[in-house]
């Protein structure tokens, strides 16, 4: 039997946020540090994670939901279904070994894929949305994932990763299918 107080059940809907695309300025800017995980903050987690699934993505960092915060959201699972769901506030690179290429792709650059070039290994500190310190070692497509991103809270794209000549190529295309898109 139930002899407390009556429970206070808080109904909060998750919602799914707008993703910020290229060439959004959002997505250049340098995110700020969280300086305390608040109730706010992890409605915000909340939220990225409906999003990213929505999308559907295997990550998601704030400044692609227009938050210009040090926060990142993983989920890797339908494609290595060991890894658990991953929220990440304030990430911090500790350490990188070995580099390795691989095609990437990303929810703020819709229908584009290209090869970049990132450690094969690393590890990452940051906070969980307890507010407790995490580290994770990470290899394969964990360790991609985090240090893409990662990037996003640097204000970085992925074709900021790729030589100059490819991104001029992107960028043309990119337009045209924009300038078609608008037609339509
Ligand atoms: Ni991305």
């Amino acid at each position: 039997m139930f002899l407390g107080p009556e429970p206070c059940v808080i109904i909060t809907a998750m919602a799914i946020l707008e993703i910020r695309k290229y060439p959004d300025e959002v997505l250049k800017k340098k995110a700020l540090p969280v300086e305390k995980v608040t109730d706010k903050i992890r409605t915000l987690i909340d939220d990225m994670i409906e999003t990213m699934h929505a999308a559907p993505g295997v990550g998601l960092a704030a400044p692609q939901v227009g938050v210009s915060k040090k926060i990142i959201v993983i989920d890797i699972s339908s494609k290595e279904e060991q890894y658990p769901l991953i929220a990440l506030i304030n990430p911090e690179i500790i350490d990188t070994d070995g580099l390795v290429s691989s095609d990437e792709g990303c929810l703020s650059l819709p229908k584009y894929t290209t090869v970049v070039k990132r450690a094969e290994r690393v590890v990452v500190k940051g906070i969980d949305r307890e507010g407790r310190e995490v580290v994770i070692e990470a290899d394969g497509l964990l360790a991609r994932a985090l240090q893409h991103e990662m990037d996003h809270l640097d204000g970085l794209l992925l074709i900021d990763r790729i030589s100059s000549i490819k991104r001029e190529f992107f960028k043309k295309r990119y337009q045209k299918a924009l300038a078609n898109a608008a037609k339509e």
